[in-house]
């Protein structure tokens, strides 16, 4: 791919979700293209330019989206955060609190949000609760994966036993199994397409706790300074804020408290 077409791309790709990507990333690109242009039966990457650039419907730049969002995920990916999330509900039941809103944002597959409501799920006992977790992201392809429910077999070996045989079903056995997400988890998700980049959003919150992990490792800083500022507008007064082990708001926001690695509270009053 030719300088030129790369940098048009990038551009396209930055305006359309946000996702910075700098000069050494051509192979990448060319890589993660090359699929869709096989699909259009189209050859050069310039050809490619032209379609996405003719296309008045917008339906390209899903598929080009699609193609660019890097996906990699995981049921209890850094596992601290769900501890201290089951801590945190139960305080909040403790104190009386019967209703939770949970925000998965950029929640690629969904064994994030699943995660989210195995765990509260755990906490809640036999208390009776309104619940409902957001589940979003800007891949329509990987949302339909997230709203499928569906995982073979390597992809639950982290998943405790006993949170495989009371939150999924099992079809077949050892490495050809299939484990599929059941309804008590099911449906207390709603599943949506959202670009955090496009800020307002217009969801009006409060939000108990925002899971945004791994996501703005993409996003230069004007992308993530716009979306902490949401964020703090959709969490409740001592509301959560979780982000990925990699990822700091130093020198971001003076509004969030950081309390746990790679979690910050909106503090209340
Ligand atoms: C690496 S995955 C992280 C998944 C999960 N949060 C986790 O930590 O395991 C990043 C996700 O962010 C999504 N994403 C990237 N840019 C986005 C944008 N502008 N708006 C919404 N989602 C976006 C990607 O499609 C992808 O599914």
């Amino acid at each position: 791919m030719n300088r030129a077409v790369y940098n048009q791309l990038v551009k396209i790709i930055y305006d359309k979700s946000g996702i910075t990507l700098n000069d050494n990333k051509v192979t990448l690109v060319s890589a993660r293209i090359a699929k869709r242009m096989r699909v259009l039966g189209v050859e050069e990457s310039s050809d490619y330019l032209r379609v996405i650039l003719e296309d008045d419907t917008g339906e390209e730049i899903i598929h080009l989206l699609d193609a660019i969002s890097t996906n990699v995920t995981r049921f209890l990916r850094e596992p601290d955060h769900f501890e201290l999330l089951k801590q945190l509900v139960c305080q909040w039941l403790s104190d009386g609190q019967r209703q939770f809103r949970f925000w998965s944002a950029g929640c690629s597959s969904g064994e994030e949000p699943y995660t989210i409501g195995m765990t509260v799920l755990d906490a809640m006992g036999d208390a009776r609760i309104n619940q409902r977790i957001l589940a979003t992201d800007i891949s329509t392809r990987i949302l339909k994966e997230c709203l499928r429910g569906e995982y073979v077999s390597v992809k639950v070996k982290d998943v405790p036993a006993a949170w495989r045989a009371k939150y999924f079903e099992q079809e077949g056995r050892g490495r050809d199994a299939l484990f599929r997400i059941k309804d008590i988890v099911k449906r207390l998700i709603v599943f949506r397409r959202l670009n955090l980049s496009v800020t307002p959003f217009p969801m009006r919150g409060p939000m108990d706790a925002i899971f945004c992990r791994n996501v703005m490792i993409y996003f230069d800083t004007a992308v993530r300074k716009n979306l902490l500022d949401e964020f703090i507008r959709l969490l409740k007064p001592g509301g959560y804020l979780f982000v990925g082990h990699s990822e700091s708001l130093t020198g971001f926001v003076s509004t969030l408290r950081c309390v746990h690695p790679s979690v910050y509270i909106k503090p209340a009053g």
